[in-house]
C-alpha cells in the first residue's frame, strides 16, 4: 500500500507510523527524521534544513521533493510506503502524483489524524526523542522511558527536539493551517481522505487507523 499519513505537528504521526508500517509490510518515512539524520551527521543538506527547521518553517520544495524521491526510490519501498510529513503543500503533493504517474502507481490511501490543539501542545511540551534515531519516541507522561532520560530501544540519551520550544511549536502549527491543510482538500477532491481521531491510547488509535486503511486496500 502507498499511504500519506497527514496531521498537525503531535499529532502522533511518528508514533502510530512506526506501528502501521510494520502491520502493512511497508517502510515509514519520514522527511522530518530524514532531515535530522542529516542533521546529526553533519552533511550539507543537514545545515541548510537545521535554519528552517529551527524556525518553524518549512525546508524549501526542491530540496525535500529530491530527498524523498531518493528515498521512495529505494528498493524497499518498490511496494509501497507510508509518508510521514511529506507532501507538506500542494505542490510537494503535484510533485509525488507525478513522480508515482510516471512510474504507473498511485496513492491508495490518506490518513488524517485529528486531534485539538491544547492536546497537540501537551504532548509536544512531553516528547523527548533519542540523539542516536529521532524515530525512537517518547513521552515525560504518556509514555516514559524506563529509566529517566535512556532510550530504551537502544541506550542512548533523550532531548528535547530544537523545534519543540513553545514560539517554534506555534510557528509550525501556523505552517501547519496554511499550508499543509489544504492538501486535505487536494485529496478529497481524488477520494483518497480517511479522518480519524488521534485521541486515546497509542493503541487504540492504530487500531482506528488499520480499521480506516481497511476501506482503502
Ligand atoms: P516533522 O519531524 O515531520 O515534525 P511534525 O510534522 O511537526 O510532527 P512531529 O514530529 O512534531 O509530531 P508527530 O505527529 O510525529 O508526533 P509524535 O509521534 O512524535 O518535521 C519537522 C520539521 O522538518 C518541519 O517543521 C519542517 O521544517 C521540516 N520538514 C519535514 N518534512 C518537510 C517537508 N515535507 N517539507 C518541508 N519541510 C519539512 O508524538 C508526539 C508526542 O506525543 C510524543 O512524545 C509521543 O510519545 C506522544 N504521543 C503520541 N501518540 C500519543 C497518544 N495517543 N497519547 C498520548 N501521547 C501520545
Ligand atoms: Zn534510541
Amino acid at each position: 500500500m502507498r499511504i500519506v499519513l497527514v496531521g498537525p505537528p503531535g499529532a502522533g504521526k511518528g508514533t502510530q507510523a512506526a506501528f502501521l508500517a510494520t502491520n502493512l509490510s511497508v517502510p515509514h518515512i519520514s522527511t522530518g527524521d530524514l532531515f535530522r539524520a542529516n542533521i546529526s551527521n553533519e552533511t550539507e543538506l543537514g545545515t541548510l534544513a537545521k535554519s528552517y527547521m529551527d524556525r518553524g518553517d518549512l525546508v524549501p520544495d526542491e530540496v525535500t521533493i529530491a530527498m524523498a524521491k531518493d528515498r521512495m526510490e529505494q528498493s524497499d519501498a518498490a511496494d509501497g510506503f507510508l509518508l510521514d510529513g511529506f507532501p507538506r503543500n500542494v505542490q510537494q503533493a503535484e510533485a509525488l502524483d507525478d513522480m508515482l504517474q510516471t512510474e504507473g502507481m498511485k496513492l491508495d490511501g490518506v490518513l488524517d489524524l485529528e486531534v485539538p490543539e491544547d492536546e497537540v501542545v501537551k504532548r509536544i511540551a512531553g516528547r523527548r526523542v533519542c540523539r542516536n534515531d529521532s524515530s525512537h519516541v517518547f513521552h515525560v507522561s504518556y509514555k516514559p522511558s524506563q529509566k529517566e532520560g535512556v532510550c530504551d530501544l537502544c541506550g542512548g540519551e533523550l532531548y528535547q527536539r530544537d523545534d519543540d520550544s513553545e514560539d517554534t511549536v506555534r510557528k509550525r502549527l501556523e505552517v501547519y493551517h496554511t499550508q499543509t491543510e489544504p492538501i486535505i482538500d487536494y485529496y478529497k477532491a481524488q477520494g483518497l481522505v480517511v479522518t480519524i481521531s488521534a485521541l486515546g491510547k497509542v493503541e487504540e488509535v492504530t487500531q482506528r487507523a488499520m480499521e480506516a486503511l481497511g476501506s482503502k486496500a
